[in-house]
């Protein structure tokens, strides 16, 4: 049977090989498959919540679709556009907000997250800098899902509450109205690859500590460098499980180069050597990536077109199940 998945992709700058191996890859080997039709959208109207500065969110889009598309996206085979181009998830988030109980949105962990940072400062109104855009994110997240109800949704580990919440919102839905209009998605936990970043924590931009995708060869160069070692001399046999450079390696280079390059460290080798082969792996392996990157970032209008597409491609099928719904309801009318 043909299974349906469906995800979105929050725009947030810079990606870097984190996301790669974390989220990019695994997304498009999965939407590879035969028997998989894909929704793979730019979540960029939840981007709003944080208020970034309008060229920023703009550039962010272009980034994050250029990326994807970078590293394989076919936008013939995946149904792929922005979040903002579909109006019909506007609505629905507004039917949904009214089947959702405010204390489901009081339990979110984003929510309660900014609640207890509050209390920590001392503050008076625990809900102070909290919109209601960042206490509906579940409900438009919901939309989002529901709008073309997918048997199975990719996520990582943090979504799962919010794969949670669309399951209850739906049942609350289809209970309210006696109906089987939504069909209740299921969460694909991926499997947690987690990188590490520079200095040994996970990958990730808050930690400052990422290698971005895309970065241009001295800069890579550079950055790869500043990889934290210990300072045992290149003589001295290493350990490759600790050892941060190798963990990277791995993800990028085939298992016959794993293995020479985890004999190379049992003979001894300095890390200014194995900083080297990793970049050099690095290079190569974004090259091509890198290229078709860049063409679509200095192309926004060619990239906005590829966007477009795709949401006149999954217009109908939203118009027909919005209407569906608004029939449900009691608000559909015939002329
Ligand atoms: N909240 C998700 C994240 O931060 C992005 C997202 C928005 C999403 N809408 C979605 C993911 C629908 C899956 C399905 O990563």
């Amino acid at each position: 049977m043909l299974q349906k998945i469906l995800t979105g992709i929050k725009p947030t700058g810079q990606i870097h090989i984190g996301n790669y191996v974390g989220a990019i890859k695994p997304s498009l080997d999965l939407a590879q498959k035969d028997n998989i039709s894909s929704y793979l959208f730019i979540a960029d109207s939840h981007s709003l919540t944080i208020q970034p500065p309008t060229a920023e969110l703009k550039h962010s889009i272009h980034q994050a679709a250029s990326a994807w598309l970078a590293c394989g996206l076919d936008p013939n085979k995946v149904f792929f556009y922005c979040q903002s181009d579909i109006p019909e998830l506007f609505e629905l988030n507004w039917i949904l907000s009214c089947c959702t109980p405010k204390g489901l949105m009081n339990r979110a962990h984003s929510y309660k997250a900014k609640r207890d940072q509050n209390l920590k400062l001392g503050k008076k109104d625990l809900d102070d800098k909290v919109n209601m855009g960042l206490y509906n994110y579940p409900i438009l997240m919901s939309a989002d899902i529901l709008l073309f109800s997918p048997h199975q949704v990719p996520v990582g580990g943090d979504q799962v509450q919010h794969l949670e919440m669309a399951r209850d919102i739906a049942q609350k839905f289809n209970h309210i109205y006696k109906s089987n209009l939504f069909t209740i998605p299921k969460a694909l936990v991926r499997e947690q690859k987690i990188l590490p970043g520079l200095d040994g924590r996970k990958m990730s931009k808050s930690y400052n500590n990422e290698i971005p995708l895309f970065l241009e060869s001295k800069k890579l160069q550079k950055l790869i460098r500043k990889i934290k070692t210990d300072s045992l001399p290149a003589e001295t046999p290493k350990d490759t499980k600790n050892c941060l450079i190798f963990q990277i390696y791995k993800h990028f280079a085939s298992a016959k180069e794993t293995q020479n390059l985890k004999e190379h460290y049992a003979k001894g080798i300095g890390w200014g050597e194995a900083k080297d082969i990793l970049f050099y792996k690095l290079e190569d392996y974004f090259k091509k990536k890198k290229e078709t990157y860049d063409h679509y970032m200095s192309q926004p209008l060619e990239l906005e077109k590829i966007l477009k597409t795709g949401s006149e491609k999954v217009k109908e099928e939203a118009q027909a199940f919005l209407k569906q719904v608004k029939k449900t309801v009691g608000l559909f009318k015939e002329l």
